[in-house]
């Protein structure tokens, strides 16, 4: 069998399954979400939101791309962020990274990647702020997973100098931020950093004034 075809079956045969231990379960979800959470992690195969945090549909709201970044000029992670904090709002923002993650490596080498040279270079700068930290590491390998976690901890920082996130901090006190890295080698997830939603959080140089809001 084709194996884009056996995707359809396996389809099939997960809806089954879920109407029969619950025959409502579609009814159900198709009426609302209402997720707490919202996921911003790598688009990495190997790192499924839902399955790693035994979490249902309707429970996370997801945002994947190369690197799990929060790039202040991209539309798509704006516009789910945008809608996540005021229309859902969820009452934690996870980002997740990952040991051993492939958008990390490539940004630490010097090879041209062609169009994804533009991506990678929001990784690089970050490389950049951490270079003596980072260079300092001899094995290649942890010398890609400190950048993981450096990397993690300044997309949070990204994600609260957005007005969307310093507004509901000032308006409902939330969402909090949360940043975390995956272990691909254990499965097992490591906190790195939380942030509670106060902006004096925020670096003055980032935040707005109140009367904004
Ligand atoms: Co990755």
């Amino acid at each position: 069998m084709n194996p884009y075809e056996k995707l359809l079956l396996q389809n099939k045969a997960w809806s089954k399954e879920k109407l029969e231990l619950d025959h409502d379960y579609f009814n159900r979800l198709a009426h609302q979400q209402k997720p707490k959470f919202l996921w911003i992690g790598c688009s990495d195969s190997r790192v499924p939101a839902n399955e790693i945090t035994g979490t249902d549909p309707g429970e996370v709201f997801v945002h994947r791309n190369i690197a799990n970044m929060v790039v202040h000029t991209d539309l798509n992670l704006l516009s789910v962020l945008q809608y996540a904090v005021e229309v859902l709002k969820v009452e934690h923002i996870i980002v997740c990274g990952h040991y051993g993650c492939g958008g990390i490596e490539a940004a630490i080498s010097q090879k041209d990647f062609g169009l994804i040279n533009k991506w990678l270079r929001n990784i690089k700068e970050v490389y950049k702020m951490y270079q003596k930290e980072v260079d300092a590491i001899e094995n290649h390998t942890d010398k890609i997973n400190k950048l993981v976690e450096f990397n993690v901890i300044e997309q949070c920082q990204d994600l609260i100098k957005t007005s969307i996130v310093q507004k509901a901090w000032k308006n409902r006190k939330g969402p909090e931020i949360h940043g975390w890295v995956y272990g691909l080698n254990n499965g097992l997830v490591t906190e790195l950093v939380n942030i509670e939603a106060n902006v004096e959080n925020v670096n003055p140089i980032f935040r707005y004034s109140d009367d904004q809001f």
